[in-house]
């Protein structure tokens, strides 16, 4: 943790600085601390009362996109959106939007938020924090009756956790054959997008075009461990990663445990196993930065005594470079062919969404880095694992992500965790770049 000492006024006075009470000191440099800042209490008081929204008996969270615990929590948000004073709306494509307005209404508007929806058994910090820190810089201006020039919205999006869904829709990525795949909920994304209030049947009237923003920001949890190993406060994200994922069916024959030799099975699971250490093996065969996961595996029918005749599972793969992630995958297939012919099962690969890798607007970059140095904090350029809805933002407008340290860099998970002054930190960079964006 950061600790200010106030500088001496004799010291002051020998560097010939005015005392205002407006520099301070971090024991590595002088900064500016008369900039207007976040209620931290406040967005750690909200992140706690969201996280009881698809919260279960045991304290775990479920705030899965489309169920009722996301349902119940999006309508909270937005009633404290309304409380704001933002002009509130859900588009076609399921996004909750909160309008306000600048001076200049002639301009376009600067953009920022995150998600509220979370992967089963997640964490509270995961999306949240970026969404209720956008609500907290409205809050912030309100209090100090400040109108910027440039009109401002707020952008909680629609089931990021499963394939970024909201943002695909508002960048017009999300296709018709897109809103039939089935969500995590159970629910399709068309019947997902209609169950929190959007209008999957005119999907295309959500879309913006490239230039409708002037800007998109997003503050987020960075989910690994580099900025608390290195122990850093702020990361600015200079690119994040591409993913390509994929149900996988493996078919084989169920018959009876007992009584069918081992010669004569067609097991998928024993397929499958196969098949998921194949995936790990080829991912690690190559230097670089990708990762290939399984993490959803069925086994059907499902008894002791039944041999697999049918499995499902999940594949994804991500790398900055989407040919990689491309070649990477003809490679699985290969592997998935041989296992297939040796087992007598028969495996199918059924595309299900494509997140392309983006790079942030360097001079965005450039105004995080300015306004986190000016706050006194230590900074690094990096890149993101995760996926996040700024990347397909980066299609239309401007963008660059804001990243805070995530305790022991656990993510999706019950254990993650970031601490309250790293959000307020975060909090306080997105503040002032939006303020530092609205004068250029
Ligand atoms: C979203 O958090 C992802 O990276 O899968
Ligand atoms: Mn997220
Ligand atoms: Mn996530």
């Amino acid at each position: 943790m950061q600790r200010r000492t106030f500088i001496k006024k004799s010291s002051l006075t020998a560097l010939g600085i005015s005392l205002l009470g407006a520099i301070n000191w971090n024991g590595k440099g002088i900064f500016a601390d008369n900039a207007l800042k976040v209620n931290g209490q406040r967005i750690e008081g909200r992140i706690l009362e969201l996280a009881k929204f698809g919260m279960d008996d045991s304290g775990h969270g479920y705030r899965v996109a489309f169920t009722k615990g996301d349902i119940e929590g999006r309508a909270w948000f937005k009633e404290l959106m309304k409380k704001a004073g933002l002009e509130v709306s859900v588009d076609a494509g399921g996004n909750i939007i909160g309008k306000r307005k600048g001076k200049n209404q002639s301009l376009k508007p600067i953009a920022f938020g995150s998600h509220i929806d979370m992967v089963p058994d997640g964490g509270n910090y995961d999306g949240t924090l970026g969404s209720i820190s956008a609500l907290e810089v409205i809050e912030v201006l309100n209090e100090n009756k400040i109108v910027t020039e440039h009109p401002l919205e707020v952008i909680i999006f629609a089931n990021e956790e499963g394939g970024t869904i909201g943002s695909k829709a508002l960048t017009g990525l999300l296709s018709a054959e897109g809103l039939k795949k089935v969500s995590q909920s159970g629910l399709t994304m068309a019947e997902g997008i209609k169950a929190v209030g959007g209008d999957p049947d005119n999907i295309q009237s959500c879309i913006r075009k490239k230039g409708d923003l002037h800007t998109f920001l997003e503050l987020h949890i960075e989910q690994g461990g580099i900025l608390e190993n290195e122990n850093l406060q702020i990361g600015v994200v200079e690119g994040i990663v591409g993913m390509m994922d994929w149900d996988v069916t493996i078919e084989g024959f169920s018959n009876h445990a007992g009584s069918t030799p081992m010669n004569m099975r067609k097991d998928a699971l024993l397929a499958a196993s196969r098949l998921v250490i194949a995936v790990n093996e080829i991912i690690t065969s190559v230097p670089g930065k990708q990762v290939g996961t399984v993490g959803k595996i069925a086994a059907l029918p499902g008894a002791s005594n039944v041999i697999p005749g049918k499995v499902t599972m999940s594949l994804e793969i991500r790398d900055l470079a989407i040919e990689k992630v491309e070649m990477l995958f003809g490679e699985v297939q290969k592997r998935a062919e041989a296992i297939a012919a040796d087992s007598k099962t028969n495996i199918t690969f059924q595309p299900q969404f494509t997140i392309k890798p983006a790079l942030a607007t360097k001079p965005l970059l450039e105004k995080i880095n300015a306004s986190a140095k000016n706050l006194g904090f230590t900074t690094k350029f990096m890149q993101s694992g995760a996926i996040h809805d700024s990347q397909n933002m980066s299609l239309i407008a401007p963008m660059a992500m804001i990243f805070v340290p995530s305790v022991g860099g656990i993510s999706h998970s019950p254990k993650e965790f970031t601490k309250t002054v790293d959000m307020t930190n975060g909090a306080n960079v997105l503040f002032q770049t939006i303020l530092d964006v609205d004068k250029g």
